[in-house]
């Protein structure tokens, strides 16, 4: 039997960080070998925030090499560059002609692009979803491992699926977002404001390229509290922050040790020693992360590597790009 179909992007705007790790990475390299996998830098993406494009290019690199660092094998998955697969944009081009203005205005990640930066309100902005369903499509993906932040995005992807085979035929199938254990993953932000983010807050945000020292000094500084005021509280957003990231980096029995010290603490009792708690998943975030930063230098520093994983990478999704375009040509009636 064939093998499902599996993509998913990261966009080139900075460093990679704990969020993009846990919310994407680990996924990807989970289903590397049972799926047939398409993981791709969105550089296309990457221009609706105007950035600048001589640092995009050392950023689509840093991402190649941080995706390879953290377990992919680049013979195993096609891991390519947005824009070296045409294809994606004349997908792009009929799906627009499906979406409307009025749901387009309407999607969160384009209200939150507006009160941002409202001197740039690009109509690529608007149809950054539609570009993220042609990603989507263009393979046929039926599971895209994202983080929660972009359960909107997908659902729009359906619609987007669902409308083109109504009005010309059943061609692409509807995707949907895929988190191993079920829930999709959000990483908060260190201060619990909002989640882990690449390019704002740098203080509250741990990168994969952190330095020992630098991933210490962030994680002292977190935000905790006196702590719990009586036995068994809900936790605050910070303070659950801090024991997600140890459930994910620390070993079980540390973990469980901090989370009985946190259930059984009251005001004048207070059992949870937060210092010791932040010193501990400090040690292990060094732990986690120093391999993924040496590695990543080193692919980073080969630059006939990075041009080989990516021209292969390329070649992969071309073909398959260029199959499921030509079933959307023949559909829509464009194959004279
Ligand atoms: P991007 O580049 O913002 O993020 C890449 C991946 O990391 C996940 N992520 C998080 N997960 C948990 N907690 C966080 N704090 C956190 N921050 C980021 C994101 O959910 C994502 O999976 N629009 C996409 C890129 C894209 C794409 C696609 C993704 C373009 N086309 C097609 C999937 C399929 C984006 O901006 O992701």
């Amino acid at each position: 039997m064939a093998k499902e179909v599996v993509l998913s992007g990261i966009r080139p705007t900075g460093f990679l960080h704990l969020g993009n790790y846990f919310g994407a990475m680990r996924n990807y390299v989970r289903m590397q070998d049972e799926y047939n996998c398409y993981f791709f830098v969105a550089n296309w993406h990457s221009l609706t925030t105007h950035p600048d494009t001589k640092e995009l290019q050392s950023a689509v690199h840093r991402v190649v090499a941080e995706n390879v660092a953290c377990g992919l094998d680049p013979e195993k998955v096609s891991l390519y560059v947005q824009s070296d697969v045409p294809e994606i944009a004349e997908l792009y081009l009929y799906l627009n002609m499906l979406a409307y203005k009025g749901e387009l205005e309407k999607t969160t990640s384009f209200k939150d692009k507006v009160r941002l930066q409202p001197e740039n309100i690009n109509a690529g902005l608007l149809t950054y979803p539609v570009l993220m369903a042609a990603d989507i499509l263009i393979h046929r993906a039926v599971k895209v491992p994202v983080g929660k932040d972009q359960e909107q995005h997908l659902e729009m992807a359906r619609n987007f699926a669902q409308r083109f085979n109504h009005r010309y035929g059943e061609v692409l199938p509807e995707p949907q977002a895929f988190n191993f254990g079920g829930e999709l993953v959000k990483i908060l932000s260190l201060d619990g404001e909002g989640k882990m983010s690449k390019s704002e807050n740098q203080l509250n945000t741990l990168y994969l390229a952190d330095s020992d020292e630098l991933l210490r000094k962030k994680i002292m500084k977190a935000k905790t509290d006196q702590g719990p005021l009586e036995p068994n509280s809900i936790k605050p957003a910070y303070i659950e922050n801090l024991f997600t990231l140890m459930k994910l980096v620390s070993n079980p029995d540390t973990y469980s040790k901090f989370e009985a010290d946190f259930a059984a603490s009251s005001t004048g009792n207070c059992i949870i020693r937060y210092g010791d708690m932040k010193k501990q998943l400090a040690e292990d975030m060094v732990q986690f992360i120093t391999p993924i930063r040496e590695k990543a230098a080193a692919i980073q520093e080969d630059k006939n590597l990075l041009a080989r994983i990516i021209k292969t990478g390329a070649e992969k999704a071309r073909e398959s790009a260029h199959a499921t375009l030509n079933e959307v040509r023949k559909a829509i009636g464009m194959n004279y």
